[in-house]
């Protein structure tokens, strides 16, 4: 591709309000086939589709992880999450991914683990459909239904690492969130109910009887949620833990269970 061509793919991105339009060009030039293809890329781009369903693709915790469209984009700032289990498990870990959209969280910690045994679930047949292709690339299985329903009940006090990143925006904040986020990734990705823990609340009640004796469970949450999900945490039983990651913009709950 020549200079001009790059130039022109910024200019079109930078009019439709990329704002880091020349990184964002950079990886539609190499994701695009031949010039047709590129065009109809930026086209999608400009019109606002993320960047991650556009090309396919997203990068997490070191993988390239594929997203389809409507399937919510991890985010970097849950890298923390995953670095945090990873630090709290060990190879041989049996590690759950409830919640697991794409299946991004589950597959960078298997490999960052080596061998692990790795189960995730989605409700969104397109989630799960998404999570096949990088937790299968994983060694992993993906099953689909309500929470903890989908889990095979061979699970059941074993699970080392359950991880969580359920959806927790406040319905009525929904609204106010970037259009990418809003008009392409489902509904059901993004809204948590009146404060943002009613699924988180669902997650927290059941999941002593999942966890192995010292099995932790790992969710991310707002600043200004911390109080609701401790206490969440508590109730259920577990002890809880929150970590922050300020660079990331991240926090994270811990909720062990005892008696390992
Ligand atoms: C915020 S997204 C997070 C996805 C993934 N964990 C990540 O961080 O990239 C929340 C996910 O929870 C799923 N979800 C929402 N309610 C659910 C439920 N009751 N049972 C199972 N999955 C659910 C959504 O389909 C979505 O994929």
């Amino acid at each position: 591709m020549t200079l001009s061509v790059h130039s022109a793919v910024v200019e079109r991105l930078r009019a439709a309000g990329c704002v880091f339009a020349e990184d964002e060009a950079d990886l539609l030039l190499a994701a695009a086939a031949g010039p047709d293809e590129l065009d109809a890329m930026v086209a999608r781009r400009a019109s606002g589709l993320p960047l991650e369903h556009v090309v396919g693709w997203a990068e997490f915790g070191g993988l390239r992880v594929t997203v389809d469209p409507g399937v919510f984009v991890p985010r970097r700032r849950t890298e923390f999450l995953v670095r945090e289990a990873a630090s709290l498990a060990g190879p041989g870990a049996v590690v759950v991914d409830l919640c697991c959209g794409s299946g991004a969280l589950g597959a960078a910690l298997a490999a960052s683990l080596g061998r692990v045994e790795l189960h995730a679930a989605d409700v969104d047949p397109a989630a799960v459909a998404c999570a096949r292709r990088n937790v299968g690339a994983a060694g992993g299985r993906v099953h689909e239904g309500d929470l903890y329903a989908a889990l095979p009940e061979t699970l059941l006090g074993r699970v080392d690492v359950l991880l969580a990143n359920v959806p927790y925006v406040p319905s009525d904040e929904v609204a106010l969130l970037p259009a990418e986020a809003r008009e392409h990734e489902a509904r059901v990705a993004l809204d948590g109910g009146s404060d943002g823990l009613d699924v988180l609340r669902r997650v927290t009640a059941d999941a002593p009887r999942w966890l192995a004796p010292g099995g932790r469970l790992l969710f991310e949450t707002s600043e200004r949620q911390v109080p609701a999900a401790v206490a969440a945490v508590t109730a259920a039983g577990l002890v809880p833990r929150v970590v922050t990651d300020e660079e990331l913009y991240a926090t994270v709950v811990v909720g062990a269970r005892t008696g390992a």
